[in-house]
């Protein structure tokens, strides 16, 4: 997952933190794919990734609260520190799980979620309207997902509209994950270049 810190304004500051949801949640969490993630940001452009899942009873921590010092989550009160160690006396007794992240000293985060993981196969293919390629990945049920195209791998990768028939009209953006395979056909419009599938966050 990757975060554009400035995007935030949660996150301009020590001691600010995001909630980043995936897909739709409840308090007690969600049935069906991906808790949200928690951006905390420390002293000194230290950043922390947090599953947001409480390890006491798995209820859905919400964004760290400087004021109380801690995120305390709304089930039974367990409070979880800046680094999602638990501060102790609470009911939970282990940290929440944090993930790898590697920050660009700038802006740009990056957090490594391996459950989040999932591979693409690409088959170029004939359409009645010219060359497409043909991309297939594996979607969670909920999940937004969008096609990027970026010309070479340093650069920022732009949405590019896809069909989901082969010879239909390449006009959606977004597709919602339904836990099976996806098929989507995008124009190919340059003989270089990368394409790749990403998922949509939101403030959660
Ligand atoms: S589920 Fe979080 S304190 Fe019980």
């Amino acid at each position: 997952m990757r975060v554009n810190v400035s995007g935030f304004d949660a996150l301009k500051n020590e001691n600010g933190s995001v909630r980043l949801a995936l897909n739709a949640f409840t308090l007690t969490g969600t049935s069906n794919a991906f808790y949200p993630v928690l951006v905390n940001r420390g002293a000194n452009n230290q950043f922390f990734a947090l599953d947001t899942r409480c390890t006491h009873m798995g209820c859905v921590v919400p964004p760290f609260n400087a004021t109380a010092g801690a995120s305390v989550c709304p089930c039974h009160s367990s409070r979880f520190r800046i680094d999602g160690t638990v501060v102790p006396g609470s009911p939970a007794t282990r940290a929440l799980q944090s993930f790898p992240v590697s920050f660009d000293g700038v802006d740009l985060l990056c957090i490594e979620i391996a459950t989040l993981g999932y591979t693409v196969s690409e088959t170029s293919v004939q359409s009645g309207t010219g060359a497409r390629v043909q991309l297939q990945f594996p979607t969670r049920t909920g999940v937004k997902y969008e096609v990027l195209f970026r010309q070479s791998l340093a650069g920022a990768g732009v949405v590019v509209p896809f069909a989901t028939t082969i010879g239909g009209a390449a006009t959606a953006t977004v597709l919602t994950g339904n836990n099976a395979a996806a098929t989507l056909f995008v124009d190919r419009t340059s003989d270089a270049g990368f394409y790749s599938i990403a998922v949509q966050v939101n403030p959660g």
